[in-house]
C-alpha cells in the first residue's frame, strides 16, 4: 500500500514566510543572540561571520567543521530534518542534527576563547535560519533537490551562500538560482573544491598555456554507483522517530519513505539528483569546464553513448553505468564515462596529456609534471595565497576560506553561481541526452537544446507544492 506524507502545505509559504521574517529576531529558536557585526570594531567577537549550516550528514558535519576552523567565523545555528540516525555513506556513521550539534558544541568547548562560547541554536526547519538577521552566511548541504529552493530564500533574505555541488537539480533550477544571487548581490561559493587543488590550477594551467598542444579530447571520469538500492517489489518503510520526511522530500514529488530514498544514497534517485553523472561529474567536468576556459558557457552539442540503467521498479533510478560525448564550440570533445574506482579529468592535446586523479597529476610527456610556467603565461587565481605549505586536504579549507574573504571583500570566488551553474547544466545535459537515447544540439547562450521541444521540457522541473514559487 501506498505511504502518504503530511502535506508540506501545512507550513508557511516561503512569500509568507520571508514576509514575516524581517520581524523574526533571534530568539525565535533557543539560542544565542549575537549582534550583527556592523555595530562592533573590527576586532570585536561580533565582528566575526556567522553561520548557520543547513543538513548535517556525510558532508555537512565536516563542512561544519571546516567553517569553524577559521578564528574569523561564529558557527551559530544548525539545522537537520533528520535528529540522528546510524547509516549514511558509512553504514555505522552517526550523523544528523544532534551529532552535529555535539561536535559543534565540543569543537568551542575545546577552545575555551573568552567570550565566545555562547552555545549553538538547533533546529530542524531552515526557514528559521534563514530568517535570523543576525546571521550572515548559510552552508547548504543538504541533497540537490533543496539547494534551488534554499539558495533562492537565503538570497532574498540577505545571506551569503555556500551551497554544495552539483549546484542545482534542473538547469531551470541553476538559473533561478543565478538570478536570485545577482538581484539580491549576494556571494555564493560552490563546495566544488577541487577548483582550489594546487595540483588542479596546475593541470588546468598547462593546458590553457598549450603546453600539450591544441587540446582534442576531454575525458571526465566518474566512478560507478558505490551503493545498492532495493530492486523491483520494494517495500515502503516507516518513518522513523525524529525524522521530518515531508521536510526531507520538500519540493520533491511525494513519495513513500524508504531508508535507502534518503540519506547519502538520495544520489541515485533522479527526483533529488542525477547518479554518479552529477555526484562525481560535478567535479570531473568541473575541472574540464576550467582546463577548456569555458567556465561560463557550455558545449554546443551532447549525445548519449551507452547507459546500464537498474530494473525497472527499483528504488534506484538513475544509470548505473554511463557514457556520453558532447562537443565545444571550439571543436573540444568531451567524453564522460563511468570508470572505477573515483574520478579524474584527463587532457588530451596534440602534443600530450595531462591528467588530474586523486590529488596528483600525471603527465605525457612525464617532464610536463615539471614545467615552470613563464613569466606571461595565463595563471589562474590562487584561492589561499597565505598557504604556503600544503598538507593534503587542505585545498577544501582554501576552498571555504576563499569564499569567507569574498563574504568581506565582496569579490568574486573561484566557484560562483554561474561557474557552477555551468558545471551542472553538463551534468544535466548528459542526463537528458542518455535518458533521450538522441543527439542534441545545446544553444549555451539561450540555454536550449535546439529545435526539440521533449528535451527541452526535461530541462525543468515543478517544486512541490508552496516551493514551487522559490
Ligand atoms: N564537495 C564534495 O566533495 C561533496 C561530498 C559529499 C557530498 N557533497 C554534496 O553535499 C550535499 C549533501 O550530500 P551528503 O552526502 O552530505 O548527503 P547526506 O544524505 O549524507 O546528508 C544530507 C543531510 O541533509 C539533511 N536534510 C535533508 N533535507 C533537509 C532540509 N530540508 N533541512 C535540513 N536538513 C535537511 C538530511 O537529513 C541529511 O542529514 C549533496 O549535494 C552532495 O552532492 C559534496
Amino acid at each position: 500500500m501506498r505511504q502518504t506524507t503530511t502535506s508540506i502545505k501545512s507550513l508557511p509559504s516561503r512569500r509568507s514566510f520571508l514576509k514575516s521574517a524581517a520581524g523574526v529576531s533571534a530568539t525565535a529558536i533557543a539560542g544565542p543572540v549575537i549582534v550583527p557585526r556592523s555595530v562592533f570594531g573590527a576586532n570585536a567577537p561580533s565582528n566575526r561571520i556567522t553561520v548557520g549550516v543547513i543538513g548535517l550528514g556525510t558532508r555537512g558535519i565536516p563542512d561544519m567543521q571546516l567553517f569553524m576552523q577559521n578564528d574569523d567565523v561564529q558557527v551559530v545555528a544548525l539545522c537537520d530534518v533528520n535528529r540522528s540516525s546510524k547509516g549514511y555513506r558509512d553504514e555505522n556513521a552517526v550523523m544528523g542534527l544532534e551529532p552535529g550539534l555535539q561536535a559543534a558544541n565540543e569543537y568551542y568547548a575545546s577552545r575555551k576563547r573568552s567570550g565566545e562560547f555562547q552555545g549553538i541554536a538547533a533546529t530542524s526547519d531552515f526557514r528559521e535560519i534563514i530568517g535570523r538577521d543576525d546571521i550572515d552566511v548559510v552552508a547548504i548541504v543538504t541533497p540537490d533537490h533543496w539547494h534551488a529552493a534554499m539558495t533562492i530564500m537565503a538570497a532574498e533574505a540577505g545571506k551569503d551562500i555556500f551551497c554544495q555541488k552539483p549546484l542545482s537539480l534542473t538547469v531551470q533550477d541553476g538559473k533561478d538560482m543565478v538570478a536570485a544571487v545577482r538581484k539580491h548581490q549576494r556571494i555564493l561559493q560552490t563546495g566544488s573544491q577541487w577548483r582550489s587543488h594546487a595540483r588542479v590550477r596546475f593541470a588546468c594551467e598547462l593546458v590553457r598555456n598549450g603546453y600539450i598542444g591544441e587540446l582534442q579530447t576531454i575525458r571526465a571520469l566518474i566512478a560507478l554507483n558505490n551503493k545498492q538500492g532495493p530492486g523491483p517489489g520494494w517495500k515502503p518503510m516507516p518513518v522513523p522517530a525524529g525524522f521530518d520526511y515531508p521536510m526531507w522530500l520538500g519540493p520533491a514529488p511525494d513519495a513513500p519513505y524508504h531508508k535507502d530514498r534518503c540519506i547519502y544514497k538520495f544520489r541515485f534517485n533522479l527526483d533529488y539528483s542525477g547518479g554518479q553523472i552529477t555526484n562525481f561529474g560535478a567535479h570531473a567536468l568541473d575541472i574540464a569546464q576550467c582546463g577548456n576556459g569555458t567556465s561560463l558557457t557550455g558545449p554546443v552539442e551532447v549525445e548519449g553513448i551507452e547507459a546500464e540503467w537498474p530494473p525497472a521498479g527499483s528504488l534506484f533510478n538513475t544509470a548505473l553505468r554511463a557514457e556520453f560525448r558532447a562537443r565545444y564550440a571550439n571543436g573540444v570533445e568531451l567524453i564522460c564515462a563511468s570508470e572505477p574506482p573515483y574520478f579524474g579529468t584527463r587532457f588530451e592535446g596534440s602534443e600530450g596529456w595531462v591528467e588530474f586523479s586523486q590529488g596528483s597529476v600525471k603527465t605525457y610527456p612525464e617532464s610536463l609534471a615539471s614545467v615552470e610556467l613563464k613569466a606571461n603565461d595565463q595563471r589562474l587565481p590562487v584561492v589561499n595565497p597565505l598557504r604556503t605549505v600544503a598538507k593534503p586536504g587542505d585545498f577544501y579549507a582554501d576552498h571555504v576560506r576563499n569564499f569567507l574573504d569574498c563574504v568581506k571583500s565582496r569579490e568574486e570566488p573561484i566557484e560562483p553561481v554561474e561557474v557552477g551553474h555551468r558545471t551542472a547544466t553538463i551534468c544535466h545535459l548528459g542526463n537528458i541526452a542518455l535518458q533521450q537515447e538522441k543527439r542534441l544540439d545545446w544553444d549555451p547562450v539561450a540555454e536550449q537544446f535546439v529545435n526539440d521541444d521533449g528535451a527541452n521540457r526535461m530541462l525543468a522541473r515543478p517544486r512541490r507544492s508552496d516551493w514551487n514559487s522559490a
